[in-house]
């Protein structure tokens, strides 16, 4: 099954295979697990991502899941969970196209395609990423997301990008809408406890401890 974006007519199955692309696929180098090429092609700039698992089970079935129901599947759900964050006015890349494809009676593969962000980098690689003023900004992008219900429950450094000093947010897999409440909730709590433990880990050379406090401050405002 796949799933178009109506702004993107041309897009086929073809587009979320990586072999049809050839040269004009290269794998993104930087802050993924493998699975992720850019894209770049007559029809614009693109991400493509296959959904792979990590840890033990990768060694079982690295790329196939259990199938329960095309809407329930991981690349048709972050579809439309980018849309919807985009309806709400959220900084969140344009969905391409979402493909799953069966594999036998009980598993699937699937791949999602995304306009690529001109001239991104992650956080930790950013220019000007020891600048306070950036950290707060993140804070203040990540309440936003928070006060609309969005739980990101792989939230990283590598999953915020910095383009031409504009913040996005990024890597959707497995995340869901929660009712929109601006309260402090558990689930908040732990999405940043995330993020303080990959920024500790990914911003040792800077002073990161004085970021993260801006951060706090962005986000608390
Ligand atoms: N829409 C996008 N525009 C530009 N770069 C992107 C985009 N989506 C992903 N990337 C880059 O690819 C990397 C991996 O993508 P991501 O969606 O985080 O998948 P994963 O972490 O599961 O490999 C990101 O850290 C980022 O550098
Ligand atoms: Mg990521």
């Amino acid at each position: 099954m796949l799933l178009r974006n109506p702004a993107f007519p041309a897009a086929t199955a073809q587009w979320l295979q990586p072999g049809f692309w050839g040269e004009q696929a290269r794998p993104v180098a930087v802050g993924g697990r493998g699975g992720a090429w850019f894209v770049h092609s007559d029809a614009g700039e693109f991400v493509l991502r296959q959904y792979l698992r990590g840890g033990l089970v990768a060694r079982l079935s690295r790329a196939s899941y259990l199938f329960t129901g095309y809407r329930r599947s991981r690349a048709i759900a972050e579809f439309r969970l980018l849309q919807q964050l985009r309806e709400l006015g959220l900084p969140v890349p344009e969905p391409v196209a979402a493909l799953v494809c069966r594999r036998g009676l009980w598993r699937y593969r699937a791949a999602i395609l995304l306009r690529r962000i001109a001239g991104a980098s992650p956080l930790p690689e950013a220019p000007g990423m020891d600048d306070a003023l950036l950290w707060q900004r993140t804070g203040q992008m990540l309440r936003a997301f928070h006060d609309a219900g969005l739980d990101h429950v792989d939230l990283n450094c590598d999953n915020i990008l910095v383009a031409d000093g504009a913040l996005w947010l990024i890597d959707f897999d497995r995340c869901r809408l929660r009712p929109a409440s601006r309260e402090d909730k558990p689930w908040k709590r732990r999405n940043l406890a995330r993020l303080r433990r990959s920024v500790s880990k990914r911003c040792q050379g800077v002073a990161w401890p004085v970021l993260w406090a801006g951060l706090l401050e962005g986000y608390r405002r």
